[in-house]
């Protein structure tokens, strides 16, 4: 069975705003999706990273990526769930192989989680995600910004990626999926009747949506330079 890695980055990042989509903004002298593919090259067990492209997509070509391990369709689609079925169907995976759907907007992904996430899954029926235990309080709200409730964190995740799953059993359950309805893979698995596992992640491995997460992804970059 072979690990192959991949990753949508058919965005716009409209949340995030500017001129070309975040995922393209220079970050420590690389575009910012350079640091997430390196990441995911850098793990051994991973012999393929395949990039989802927008098929309108102008800024790709502009830069030297100088990874060996990449692979470019440019397949994206309207959501992310529709991105990462093209791109499912692009790379020609074998039913067995292991997928791991990460985002292409979570550059600080390190390669020690990775290779956590593989180490637990290996022998999973299923497979799973990274993900966190919720650290704070949890407040369930009314209409009027009132707390209605108040949640126990006991037992609450918050869902990261990478999120690794056989790829055929990742291909039937997003086939039986309605786009919108999906907004992870996991909950395609879920809905297809599994239990994806749950593996600790780390709060680094958080997703630039807003400008203001520009900083701490420079600081944790440049943190693991030397
Ligand atoms: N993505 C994709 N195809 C889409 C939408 C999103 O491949 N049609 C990718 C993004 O490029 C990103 C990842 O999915 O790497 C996570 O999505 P998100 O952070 O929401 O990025 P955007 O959709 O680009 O941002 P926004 O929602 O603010 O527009
Ligand atoms: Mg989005």
């Amino acid at each position: 069975t072979r690990y192959l890695a991949l990753v949508p980055a058919a965005g716009s990042g409209s949340r995030f705003g500017g001129p070309s989509p975040k995922q393209y903004l220079q970050l420590n002298g690389r575009p910012l999706m350079w640091h997430t593919l390196q990441a995911l090259s850098q793990v051994e067990a991973i012999s393929e990273v395949v990039l989802v492209l927008s098929p309108g997509d102008e800024w790709f070509d502009d830069f030297d990526w100088d990874l060996p391990k990449l692979r470019v369709h440019r397949v994206g689609g309207a959501s992310r769930a529709e991105s990462v079925r093209n791109g499912l169907e692009a790379m020609a995976a074998g039913e067995q192989d292991w997928v791991l759907v990460h985002d292409a907007a979570r550059c600080c992904l390190s390669v020690a989680a990775v290779e956590r996430l593989i180490a637990t899954l290996a022998d999973d029926q299923v497979g799973g995600l990274l993900a966190l235990p919720v650290p704070d309080t949890v407040k369930r709200a009314d209409a009027e910004g009132r707390i209605s409730a108040t949640v126990p964190r006991q037992g609450l995740w918050l869902a990261q990626t990478p999120q690794m799953f056989r790829a055929g059993l990742l291909a039937r359950a997003l086939a039986g999926s309605v786009a919108d309805e999906v907004t992870d893979e996991a909950s395609a698995i879920e809905r297809h009747g599994h239990k994806p596992r749950l593996v600790e992640g780390d709060a680094q491995n958080f997703k630039v949506t807003y400008p203001r997460d520009l900083a701490l992804a420079r600081a944790i970059l440049a943190s693991r330079k030397d």
